[in-house]
């Protein structure tokens, strides 16, 4: 499947730029924007499938996994924040569980409030603040870092494969 959304290729819409290193970077210039770009991610994305959304407060996670989960099929309304109760599941193409763990400290903290259970699933797991859990450091991933750019509305998103799996989407979306 291509890496669409609606009827436009989202890579060309934004401009492909893929680093030395393998990741794919994008600039948005607006929430919709953003939204769109998860959109086209969540077209692709296979039952397993994890992804962190690392960023500043506000940086625009949240947004991004709004579109994510538009792309699996899910009513985007349903979509909000789970900062308060940490995980949310949505029914869409796929199971998506949507996480929240910034207000968790520690690894321990995470497994104790049950939260692995979605990480690993087998659905689409997708996970703001995802660096206290040092477990997923070890394992297949995709992270998306999500930076303020110049200007008000705008961001730099890098998309970072860990593992084969993940190297494969971006050519995909690359390729697009
Ligand atoms: N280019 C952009 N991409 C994403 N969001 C943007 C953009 N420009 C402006 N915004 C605004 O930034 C805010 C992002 O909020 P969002 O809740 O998605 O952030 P977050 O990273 O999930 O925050 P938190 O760390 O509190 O979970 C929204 O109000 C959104 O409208
Ligand atoms: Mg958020």
């Amino acid at each position: 499947m291509r890496f669409r959304t609606r009827d436009k290729c989202i890579v060309r819409e934004f401009g492909l730029n893929m680093d030395v290193g393998g990741n794919l970077r994008f600039v948005s210039h607006s929430a919709e924007q953003t939204a769109d770009l998860g959109c086209g991610l969540g077209r692709v994305l296979k039952p397993g499938d994890i992804i962190c959304l690392e960023g500043d407060l506000g940086a625009g996670k949240t947004c991004l996994a709004r579109g994510i989960a538009r792309g699996l099929g899910v009513d985007a309304a349903s979509v909000s924040s789970p900062t308060f109760v940490l995980a949310q599941e949505y029914p869409g193409r796929l199971k998506v569980y949507h996480l929240d763990l910034y207000r968790l400290t520690s690894s321990d903290e995470v497994e104790d409030a049950g939260l692995d259970e979605y990480i690993w699933g087998g659905g689409v797991a997708i996970i703001e603040w995802p660096e206290v859990y040092t477990p997923l450091r070890e394992h297949d991933r995709l992270v998306v870092k999500i930076m303020y750019g110049p200007g008000e509305l705008c961001r730099e998103l890098v998309f970072i494969p860990h593992g084969e799996r993940y190297r494969r989407l971006l050519e995909e979306m690359r390729t697009c």
